[in-house]
């Protein structure tokens, strides 16, 4: 039985005192009962604090990025070992505002996701086509693409510990999310895509979780979708009271 997983990406958003006011009032929300994993995406720099105001609440902590290198002369990257060392559970890989706006491509991203696995992160990898290439009834193969180029050498192992989170380009910041049903066929397609290459057990374990626009509003129709293992919000986390009522949403 899949845990839904429900992670707020704040991009690059909130001061220091503003993530520890926002963290400040989810702590009070988020009970331990709570049905969903939930994780908070801060950035960079707020990480270390929201390590410490999060301890013993139960509620993980993922960075919004890492280096596909271990260390050394890089300037302004931050290493898989730092996240570790800071208390990152998770690592967005492959968004697509970083493949847009930093060229990140598949092979990039497959050292990413290697080397967030070495070190014991567990990454959330992010797919998704863009509206032209679903208006072009490419939206199946693009995204099969893009995972078989990542997932290239994968361990099962190294399969279990990753999320994937659907994320249509066209649906990120626009207010305009994936109907339940077109988001449901993705990920549907996205785990036949793991059970051909890891088998059929693997692919029920996989959590495949869908980003784009997810709202208080539409989140009860995704959430209830069959492939539908949790949200990867923007937006919307930004502020406790929507956030919250996302969480809400899982049963
Ligand atoms: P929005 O929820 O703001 O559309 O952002 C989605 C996203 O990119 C999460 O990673």
């Amino acid at each position: 039985m899949r845990k839904q997983l429900i992670a707020g990406n704040w991009k690059m958003n909130t001061t220091i005192p503003e993530s520890l006011e926002l963290i400040h009032q989810l702590k009070e929300r988020v009970s331990s009962s709570c049905p969903a994993e939930v994780a908070l995406i801060p950035p960079f720099t707020s990480l270390s604090v929201a390590a410490a105001a999060l301890r013993g609440t139960g509620i993980q902590l993922g960075a919004q990025n890492l280096s596909h290198l271990a260390g050394g002369a890089v300037t302004g990257e931050i290493s898989g070992a730092m996240l570790v060392s800071v208390g990152c559970r998770y690592v967005l890989i492959g968004h697509s505002e970083r493949r847009k706006l930093f060229q990140e491509n598949d092979a990039l991203i497959h050292l990413k996701l290697k080397m967030a696995l070495s070190e014991g992160l567990w990454p959330i990898l992010c797919v998704g086509e863009s509206w032209e290439e679903r208006e072009a009834g490419q939206a199946r193969d693009v995204i099969k693409n893009q995972l078989e180029k990542s997932w290239n050498h994968f361990t099962p192992m190294e399969m279990r510990k990753t999320t994937i989170a659907y994320e249509p380009v066209w649906a990120i910041g626009t207010g305009k999310n994936a109907q339940p049903e077109q988001a449901q066929d993705i990920h549907e397609h996205i785990r036949a895509l793991v059970d051909s290459q890891f088998g059929a057990e693997l692919a029920q374990e996989v959590r495949i979780i869908y980003g784009g626009s997810v709202t208080p509003e539409n989140s009860s129709s995704l959430l209830i979708q069959p492939d539908i293992d949790g949200a990867l919000v923007g937006g919307a986390s930004l502020e406790a009271n929507s956030f919250y009522a996302i969480i809400e949403a899982v049963h």
